[in-house]
């Protein structure tokens, strides 16, 4: 287990290539079940949830490695149909495997993920989906058994776009007798990467990008080759660390189509960006502290709930009030409490946090509450005035190659620190 020690109130100055999105690879790493033989995935960053990945399809049969940023998946053979529920109680991600599963061998096993610190996350989206692709799922004391024949393509429109219920229904669907058509599907740029990983294995499906989704079904895929996105949220979390800092960096890599809202959202804060072509990158320079922010969550094109905590942070520092409204998981403001620690001023009510911004913060010992939580606390201890110290970082760790690595590239003085207990 390890710890961060951030020494704040250093501006940030530098520049840094942005890591393999995660939500682009997982899926892609589940679709890879969809074809016999070997897949390559570039660019994977070496994350906890890639290595939670590899334990489920290796515990499925295929054989999986990853060295300097190439994940090699040999699906020739798919002996297993039962994911283990310790992979499950993992990372929620696993339900995307749900859908290759059975489109590849006709069944699948696994366990009911159930709720998590986000909140409720339901399944019932996915499960629907595969229902209507002609998948029999029972549900029993946690568990769930699927079996199938063959797909049948279908008209599914999932009433919210859900991005992982999209992602398994086109995963199945690939491979479905026939037509599938999905309505309102999720548009985040993910699924997009994922058609494309799809289609470069001789999948057929059109509509990449918006909320309508055709699938015309074969009989086979086979294996590919595929470079996924660089992650958007990483991206994201770079530039609003500079935002808390102040500073001038550059982020590379990745594409800034993918991050217009947030962008905006900075930009009306009080920072001066650049984009520069189609993924090359970003570059931020902030000069005095942030302004308050009014923003929202939503289904992309809107602004991230994956960025929502790293803002709230940033909304700490900043010169005014700010309100930040949740709308995709109820109960995301788990960073809130640990924030408090730094004397930032978070009043909460149901969806909404209301933010009376500080300058600096206090230096705190803090311990990350999830993934994208940590990465705000990391970005609070940018504006605190000495050395603060983030525990629990194995949650960064599921999304973040090396947050050290980077914020470091970056110009921000940042250590690792070995735990032995705790
Ligand atoms: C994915 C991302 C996650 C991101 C989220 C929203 C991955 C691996 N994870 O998660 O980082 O925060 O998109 O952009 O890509 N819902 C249901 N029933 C379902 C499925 C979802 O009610 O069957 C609800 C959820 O509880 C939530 C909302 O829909 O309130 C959005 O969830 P969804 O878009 O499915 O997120 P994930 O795919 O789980």
């Amino acid at each position: 287990m390890s710890a961060i020690q951030i020494q704040g109130l250093r501006p940030l100055c530098g520049s840094v290539t942005v890591q393999g999105s995660k939500n682009a690879v997982l899926p892609m790493m589940a679709a890879s079940l969809l074809a016999k033989g070997t897949t390559v995935l570039c660019r994977v960053p070496a994350i906890a949830d890639v290595y939670a990945m590899f334990g489920i399809l290796e515990s499925l049969g295929c054989r999986c490695s990853l060295s300097d940023g190439t994940a090699v998946i040999d699906a020739s053979r798919v002996e297993e149909v039962q994911i283990p529920e310790k992979f499950v109680k993992a990372m929620r991600s696993s339900v995307m495997v749900l859908g290759p599963l059975i489109a590849r061998t006709g069944e699948a096993v696994t366990y009911y993920p159930g709720g998590c610190v986000l909140g409720k996350r339901p399944i019932d989206l996915h499960l629907s989906a595969l229902r209507s692709l002609g998948a029999e799922i029972r549900e029993a004391g946690g568990m769930i058994v699927a079996s199938a024949g063959r797909l049948r393509g279908t008209r599914i429109r999932f009433g919210f776009p859900s991005v992982g219920a999209t992602e398994n229904a086109v995963m199945a669907a690939v491979l479905a007798q026939g037509t599938t058509v999905l309505e309102n599907c999720a548009r985040e740029p993910e699924i997009t990467d994922l058609c494309g990983f799809l289609n470069a294995m001789g999948a057929r499906i059109s509509g990449a990008g918006s909320n309508t989704l055709t699938v015309e079904g074969a009989s086979e895929l086979k294996p590919c080759r595929y470079t996924p996105g660089a992650d958007r949220i990483c991206a994201g979390t770079y530039l609003a660390a500079a935002m808390a800092a102040t500073g001038e960096i550059a982020v590379k890599g990745v594409e800034p189509g993918q991050l217009a809202e947030p962008l905006n959202v900075m930009r009306r804060m009080g920072a001066e960006i650049e984009t520069d072509g189609k993924a090359s990158g970003i570059r931020l320079r902030m000069r005095k502290r942030p302004r308050g922010i009014v923003l929202k969550t939503g289904p992309y094109p809107a602004f991230p709930t994956d960025l929502q905590s790293v803002f709230l942070a940033v909304a700490c520092t900043a010169d005014g009030e700010s309100r930040l409204t949740e709308e995709i998981f109820e109960a995301r403001f788990a960073a809130a409490r640990m924030l408090r620690r730094f004397g930032a001023q978070i009043r909460l009510d149901d969806r909404t946090a209301a933010v009376t911004g500080r300058s600096p913060l206090t230096p705190a010992i803090v311990c990350a509450p999830d993934l994208r939580g940590g990465a705000a606390l990391a970005v609070a201890a940018l504006a605190a005035d000495g050395i603060s110290l983030i525990e629990g970082c194995e949650h960064i760790e599921r999304g973040y190659e090396d947050i050290c690595r980077d914020l470091g590239e970056l110009g921000a003085e940042v250590w690792t620190i070995k735990q032995k207990f705790g």
